[in-house]
């Protein structure tokens, strides 16, 4: 069977699960800015499938939060475009139902990866005091989670500012060997471990102006190897 976009029952926990056979779809069905002609070699999750995961991961946080104002920690430089698509659905959802939650939106910078490969270091370069938290019901806003060692380590200095709750909202999970439990309470994918860009997720800063989440082809990464 070769669905491409299989809903485990574990759905929510999950996301929408892709299978380590899915090669992704040609380039030729979708348009891409130009200049990424040989630097892509498939659609791998293009980007109306990915918003409209994205709204239904906002039904599932609206639920969750239900009165609660929410603070949004995004997690740059990857989580940009999923955070704001994300809010966006959310005072979307909270308009058309009266159930209007006030969202306030921080950002948080993080380094760990150079090349495609991750780095041991974990580098928080944007704004170490989060006292703004305390007593706050917080929401994580990420692009990817894969090792898990970046948003544990976000974790625990997260939570020594106290806030009320924190939840964590993962649009990729990469399914790794020894998985640990997951961190991330609203996963939009679960994708094999293979180094993807687009959507805002970059190598070496390339590749964010991408609307699709795509595989990068051998030239790619040749060509913006440091
Ligand atoms: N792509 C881009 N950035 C990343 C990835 C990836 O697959 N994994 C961790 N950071
Ligand atoms: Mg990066």
């Amino acid at each position: 069977m070769s669905a491409l976009l299989q809903m485990d029952n574990a759905g929510m926990k999950r996301g929408i699960v892709i299978k380590d056979d899915w090669p992704g779809y040609s380039l030729d069905l979708f348009t891409y800015p130009e200049h990424y002609h040989d630097d892509i070699e498939s659609v791998y999750i293009p980007h109306g499938v990915i918003m409209n995961r994205t709204e239904r991961l906002a039904h599932y946080i609206m639920d969750d939060f239900r009165d609660d104002n929410i603070m949004v920690l995004c997690v740059l430089k990857g989580g940009y475009k999923f955070c704001a698509d994300l809010v966006e659905f959310i005072k979307i959802l909270g308009r058309n139902s009266n159930k209007y939650l006030e969202t306030r939106v921080e950002f948080i910078r993080l380094k760990s990866y150079l090349n495609d490969q991750s780095t041991e270091d974990l580098h928080i370069i944007g704004c170490r005091d989060l006292s703004f938290l305390r007593g706050k019901s917080v929401l994580i806003v990420e692009a990817i989670v894969d090792t898990g060692k970046t948003m544990k380590a976000l974790l625990k200095h997260v939570e020594t500012f106290e806030p009320k709750m924190v939840k964590v909202a993962g649009l990729l999970v990469k399914r790794l060997p020894n998985m640990a439990e997951s961190l991330t309470d609203y996963v939009g994918f679960e994708i094999p471990n293979r180094f993807v860009v687009g959507y805002a997720l970059d190598y070496n800063e390339y590749f964010r102006d991408l609307n699709h989440i795509c595989v990068l082809s051998r030239t790619g990464k040749m060509k913006y190897k440091i």
